[in-house]
């Protein structure tokens, strides 16, 4: 957009605030499946209204509020169409981000991000607090916004380890270990180029529940502070140091340490922090809500890899914002 097309500052700062009734808009219009429903041939107003067990006079209004933001068109009076921007919602494409939305609005998130400037001022998250423990324990007393969440990480791990393939082989590899793996999209996408290898999903008792072993894949349950899988010679960890202050995160690479075959790699898959401006700043902050992470430069993990027992080897960026750190256990 050019400088004459942007808005005067108190226009630009009010589309700001409304950021947080945007976020319910696109989150509610998902959760109704208004996308899958068009997608699936219902376009009429009040047949989606009957199909998505909605008000259809408040249907009604949320549609013209989601059109306005391009997710939906109304093609003819209350007869709706699907954009490109709205096939993002749908649950059933490649990359959905149905579920992540949901999950990202829904109290889990919700509730922590509305006291983050409480959150700046203590200098630590308050969701244990506000949710009443910590976030996965939250999640497995609310299995279904648990599960939104996972397959929403699914979803975009999915993308990620495409993005990472492309840049990144493991190489040789005897048993590779997604610790935290949730439902494995990253494990499957590095097993794709490690032939000869096999694969442990590796995550809490009731995210492993729920995920899909196969002939490939043995899926163990536990915790990762206390051991992980033993002896394999590849672990991944794809956005888990990031949930965690420095001293977990170094807890949590001494475990691996001990328990990992002797030369063993450990890739971590982050998005990493620069001095420019960008997504990865908003991320972080999502993590000081959330759980008193946060994200980190590279030569950040390079300093908690060595003060547990790794040598960074390469870092390998990806397209997107996410970076490849392989390191080897000394
Ligand atoms: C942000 S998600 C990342 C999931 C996955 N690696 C990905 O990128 O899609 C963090 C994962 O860590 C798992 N987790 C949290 N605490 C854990 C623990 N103590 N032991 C094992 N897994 C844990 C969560 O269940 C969740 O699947």
């Amino acid at each position: 957009m050019s400088d004459q097309a942007a808005p005067p500052p108190q226009v630009a700062m009010l589309q700001m605030m409304m950021g947080m009734w945007v976020s319910q808009i696109v989150s509610a219009t998902a959760e109704l499946r208004v996308p899958d429903l068009i997608a699936a041939g219902t376009t009429n107003l009040d047949d989606l209204a009957r199909e998505a067990g909605a008000n259809v006079g408040a249907l009604q209004r949320l549609l013209r509020a989601a059109a306005t933001l391009g997710v939906v068109a109304e093609t003819a009076p209350r007869t709706f169409a699907l954009t490109p921007l709205g096939e993002t919602l749908r649950s059933d494409v490649r990359g959905s981000l149905r579920d992540l939305i949901i999950a990202e609005t829904a109290p889990g998130h919700w509730l922590p991000w509305g006291r983050l400037a409480e959150t700046v001022r203590e200098g630590r998250s308050l969701s244990s607090e506000t949710l009443g423990e910590p976030v996965w324990e939250y999640y497995a007393k609310h299995p279904e916004e648990g599960l939104s969440f996972a397959r929403g990480m699914g979803n975009l791990s999915a993308m990620v380890s495409e993005e990472v393939a492309a840049v990144y082989n493991v190489g040789e590899a005897k048993t590779i270990v997604d610790v935290g793996g949730s439902q494995g999209a990253l494990l499957r996408g590095v097993l794709r180029n490690a032939p000869s290898a096999r694969g442990i999903l590796f995550d809490r008792p009731e995210v492993i529940a729920t995920a899909t072993p196969d002939d490939r894949i043995e899926v163990i349950a536990g915790d990762f502070f206390t051991s992980v899988p033993k002896g394999a010679d590849v672990y991944l960890l794809k956005s888990i140091l990031h949930d965690w202050p420095d001293e977990k995160c170094v807890d949590i690479l001494k475990i691996i340490h001990r328990d990992a075959a002797p030369n063993a790699r450990l890739v971590l898959v982050e998005m990493l922090l620069t001095n420019a401006p960008g997504p990865v700043t908003f991320m972080d902050l999502n993590m000081l809500v959330m759980l008193d992470g946060r994200e980190r430069t590279a030569d950040e993990y390079g300093a908690m890899l060595q003060q547990a027992g790794f040598a960074v080897e390469r870092v390998v960026p990806t397209p997107g914002l996410f970076g490849v750190i392989e390191a080897r256990r000394q």
